[in-house]
């Protein structure tokens, strides 16, 4: 294990730092930049058991301090995913967290049992709190119930490693964590967007045809950040923290607080480096100090 590596289950990450579903594409799209390899992982767009087109544009806006998404879970489903960008992925050396999306409990089963076929997934990720989309979503979300159900069907089909997203809209979100982990979960990660609006006053006009995006970006951060301290002081599984993340000292920040690893989000569409940037100021932060990763964890607690 070297200084910067975690475990999060059963998986070794060489270094705390992934990509957050939605806003890395599937990992190939980032070749001119750095070597995609070199980050602990890439968390997929979110796949589902078909290919969806998404909601219709205008699909994302700009906010102070952050961004509204309605981009409606548009990919390429997961048997393209297979077929065309995974193998990429698997001879890169990425690796692979395979978010994945559906509207019943039968079609997280479907898809998480299409990828069990594959090698090079590492985890599944179960987004059960996307807000953009009509059924399913944060509807299984916000409920502990529902969110241990799907957990638990997925789990018994699968010996990979299962994370579940946490909807920060969900009422008490410490309890589904709790069912999640009961159910079988890895790891918890939160946390997803949460629902925003925007209005164009020169045009008395909305700016997402959806109405209603995931609001993501640095304002996010502190939201993120006490939620994580929640989930995390209420868990014994790993809480991998996603919100905001675009800085070493905004990864730093949640590890101190108790998550085990990061995600970096919005920051990739301002500076598609970001989250080399962050790993590399990681391993300078913890060479200065001559610590681990593993020792920072927790311990502003
Ligand atoms: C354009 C866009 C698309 C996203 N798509 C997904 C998705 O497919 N699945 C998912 O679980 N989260 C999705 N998210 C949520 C992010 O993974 C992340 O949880 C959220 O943006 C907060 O992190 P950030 O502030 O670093 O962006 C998306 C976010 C954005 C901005």
């Amino acid at each position: 294990m070297t200084r910067l590596g975690v475990e999060i289950g059963g998986l070794s990450l060489k270094n705390p730092v992934l990509t957050a579903s939605g806003c890395f594409g599937y990992g190939l799209e980032y070749d001119d930049f750095y070597d995609v390899a070199e980050l602990g992982g890439i968390c997929t767009k979110g796949l589902s058991l078909h290919p969806r087109a998404g909601n219709p544009p205008e699909r994302i806006c700009e906010t102070p301090a952050g961004m509204l998404n309605a981009i409606g879970l548009a990919n390429v489903g997961v048997e393209a995913f297979c077929r065309d960008k995974l193998p990429i992925l698997r001879e890169r050396g990425v690796t692979v967290v395979a978010n994945i999306f559906a509207s019943s409990i039968a079609d997280f089963v479907a898809i998480t049992e299409r990828l069990n076929r594959e090698t090079g997934v590492a985890a599944v990720e179960l987004n059960v709190s996307c807000p953009n989309v009509s059924e399913g979503g944060i509807e299984f979300g916000k409920d502990a119930r529902m969110c241990g159900e799907v957990t638990r069907a997925v789990r018994s089909v699968t010996k990979l490693p299962v994370w579940v997203k946490m909807s920060p809209e969900a009422g008490n979100i410490v309890a589904v964590a709790r069912a999640c982990e009961e159910a079988g979960a890895d790891a918890i990660t939160a946390i997803n967007t949460i629902r925003g609006m925007s209005i164009d006053v020169e045009q008395n006009k909305l700016r997402l045809a959806n109405r209603t995006g995931g609001f993501s970006g640095p304002a996010l951060r502190p939201i993120a950040l006490r939620i994580v301290w929640e989930i995390a002081g209420a868990v014994s599984i790993p809480v991998i923290a996603i919100g905001g993340v675009s800085t070493t000292r905004d990864a730093l920040e949640f590890l101190l607080a108790g998550a085990t690893a990061v995600q970096v989000g919005t920051a990739n569409f301002a500076d598609p480096s970001a989250a080399k940037r962050v790993v590399d100021g990681l391993r300078a932060h913890c060479e200065t100090r001559n610590v681990t990763v593993k020792s920072l964890i927790g311990s502003a607690r």
